[in-house]
């Protein structure tokens, strides 16, 4: 079941996807899995404000980083588990050694992709994955043609992709890294909760794909029909695709919302 929620604005949906997080925080010991890229960074700014406003038991939680570049050296400022640290982990105290990232180093990247798969098991499964979706409806580092069962794996990523993450390296395409590892979208449905944010405008056909076309390793995010517990919020702008005639039956389509109140 997809709960699709179009709320006003950006800031209404780092607000909402900020509850959602802090919620399962303040319930106790838990097991996150976190994003990287542009659109989890007003969630992270926001849980960072509540923890520092009124300290949460962050540091017993666990988190599993999404997906890794392969290629970049450890502490590289765009390597993941770099961004997230600083985006996030480090703000709320949660010990590095549980902070966990897909092992790019081993020199058998297979093995450590099983591996990966096989600590999040160990660790008791992810109780809330956080994802974005890519403008090419990509999730994690799975392009489109990405099988809908895989584990965490190597991926080539897509021109169109590494495009789109220059801006992270001072605009230059060939020092975004061509390979990844990354979670499995048969990785992802086995978290017991989804939590899917998207802004902006070039976000708008990936996601009226994910409300009106069944699963499909075309439109890597449209998986998320096979995942019991979705959530999904978006801006107008990213909304502005969806043809409410055309959303799929296990798609509850919210719209309006309340503003969140941020607390
Ligand atoms: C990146 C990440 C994805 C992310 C996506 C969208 O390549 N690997 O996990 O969801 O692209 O990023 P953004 O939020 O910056 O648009």
């Amino acid at each position: 079941m997809i709960e699709l929620h179009v709320l006003p604005d950006p800031e209404s949906v780092g607000l909402a996807a900020a509850d959602a997080i802090d919620e399962v925080v303040r319930g106790g010991p838990c097991v996150l899995g976190l994003a990287t890229g542009s659109s989890p960074d007003r969630v992270y700014d926001e849980l960072a404000r509540r923890h520092l406003a009124q300290p949460r038991p962050w540091a017993s939680s666990r988190v599993f980083i999404l997906d890794e570049y392969v290629g970049l050296p450890a502490g590289h400022p765009e390597r993941y588990a770099t961004v997230i640290r600083r985006a996030i982990t480090d703000r709320v105290g949660i010990p590095s050694e549980r902070v966990h990232a897909p092992d790019v180093d081993a020199d058998d990247l297979v093995v450590a992709g099983a591996r990966y798969d096989a600590d999040i098991a160990a660790a008791g499964g992810v109780d809330l994955q956080l994802l974005g979706v890519g403008a090419n409806g990509h999730i994690a580092f799975n392009e489109p043609g990405a099988p809908l069962d895989g584990g965490t794996h190597l991926a080539q990523l897509t021109a169109r992709t590494r495009q789109d993450n220059a801006r992270f390296f001072d605009g230059d395409v060939q020092a975004v890294p061509r390979t990844a590892m990354t979670q499995g979208i048969g990785t992802i449905l086995r978290s017991r909760r989804a939590l899917l944010v998207a802004t902006g405008e070039a976000k708008a056909e990936a996601v009226a794909a994910l409300a009106s076309r069944d699963a499909t390793s075309a439109v890597p995010v449209t998986a998320l029909h096979r995942h019991d517990s979705v959530l999904v919020l978006v801006d107008e702008a990213a909304a502005s695709g969806l043809d409410a005639s055309a959303v799929l039956p296990d798609v509850r389509l919210v719209r309006p919302t309340r503003v969140p109140a941020g607390r």
